[in-house]
């Protein structure tokens, strides 16, 4: 068996910034109350060209670029979205096609805001069974076309983004160590997006009181995926410390998925930690759904908070319901990775 190691990590923002101020002179909202309620300041918002898979792409080359890793030479891609482009093709294939990444698989995996972990999970398990020798493992979301932006309990809290990594298969241990995948469809009715095409879930509007969904915009019941996401992300922490015999005193930090401060703050409660050691990067981005770990993990390293040696846990929780969580173990030293500076994203891509 071989470990897959991180050695490749890479994000992108689209350049338009959205306040909680601008988001006020249109609804009955105000920065104050998104900012208590959520932790969340500002978010990234996509120009109307963009696309899903032309942020996944920049993330997916700057990723490249650090791992050193050709575009030629890459075995699988997987792009975590909920928002693709199209059913079909996938994002990953049109990902797979503005590289020129000849020798890749490539397919989209819908996990909502646990997408990119349960994509990490699925490519480590490629990876250690030799299947292939890398992959490029991407979260892109364009959620900002997905909203009711009357809503003010929902548009307030989500933005777009984009973040990758680059897993290498090695003898030397390190890289995902563990990681596991949960579900709980019986409560799919409480985080919906519908496809163009679907039926509304009825218990989404009978139960919950919601006069949604609006098709093809996020219906949630905040206060339930509260609970939700606060009793899952306790829960992961402790089975994967379980699961690697290890304690909280061996976890340098905590990558979670970016949804709410306050989740952060009561999980580290439960936890008996400090909430620092939660990396936390949402009140810049907001929610990016399967985007937020890749986004937040690239902006830890920035930041300096990820050392080789360090044990990282991320851990995804959303719609579906769906939970996924996994333990690093950082290798790659950010001291050594060169990047010529000559370097240029379009380099990789297809000329
Ligand atoms: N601005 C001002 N007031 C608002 C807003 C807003 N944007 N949104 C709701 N309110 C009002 C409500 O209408 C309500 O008014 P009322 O008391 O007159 O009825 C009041 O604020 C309190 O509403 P609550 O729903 O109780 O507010 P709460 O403290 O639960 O916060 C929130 C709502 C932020 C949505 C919270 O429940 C939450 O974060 N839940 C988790 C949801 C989440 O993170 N979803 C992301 C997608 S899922 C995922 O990523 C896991």
């Amino acid at each position: 068996m071989n470990y897959a190691h991180i050695t490749g990590w890479g994000s992108y923002l689209p350049e338009q910034i959205l306040t909680n101020e601008d988001i006020a002179r249109t609804i009955d909202t105000t920065d104050a109350w998104i900012r208590q309620r959520t932790g969340i300041g500002q978010r990234r918002i996509a120009a109307s060209r963009d696309t899903t898979t032309g942020l996944a792409l920049q993330a997916a080359l700057r990723a490249l670029a650090v791992a050193g890793l050709p575009a030629a030479d890459v075995e699988l891609i997987i792009v975590a979205t909920s928002t693709p482009d199209y059913m079909f093709p996938s994002t990953a294939c049109q990902v797979q096609g503005h590289l020129n990444a000849t020798r890749a698989g490539a397919f989209d995996l819908s996990a909502a805001c646990s997408g990119f972990v349960y994509a990490l999970h699925m490519a480590t398990q490629a990876v250690a069974t030799g299947s292939v020798s890398n992959a490029l493992v991407i979260g892109a979301e364009m959620m900002s076309r997905v909203l009711d932006w009357q809503d003010r309990e929902t548009c307030v809290l989500f933005g777009d983004g984009a973040g990758a990594v680059v897993l290498q298969g090695s003898s030397r241990p390190g890289g995902v160590l563990t990681s596991k995948l949960r579900s709980d469809g019986l409560q799919s009715d409480i985080l919906c997006l519908s496809a163009a095409n679907s039926n509304p879930i009825p218990a989404l509007s009978s139960e919950n009181g919601h006069a949604r969904p609006v098709q093809n915009t996020i219906s949630m019941n905040g206060r339930r995926v509260f609970r939700f996401a606060t009793r899952v992300l306790v829960e992961s922490v402790q089975d994967i410390l379980a699961m690697a015999n290890l304690t909280l005193d061996d976890i340098s930090l905590i990558v979670p998925h970016q949804a709410n401060f306050r989740i952060l703050e009561s999980a580290a409660k439960q936890l008996g930690v400090s909430p620092e050691l939660f990396y936390t990067n949402l009140e810049d981005t907001g929610n990016t759904s399967a985007a937020s770990i890749p986004v937040a993990l690239c902006k830890a390293v920035e930041d300096g908070r990820i050392h080789s040696g360090d044990h990282l846990i991320l851990v995804g929780f959303g719609g579906g319901l769906t939970w996924a969580y996994a333990l690093v173990e950082w290798q790659k030293d950010v001291a050594s990775i060169y990047i010529p500076a000559t370097y240029h994203a379009a380099a990789f891509a297809r000329a």
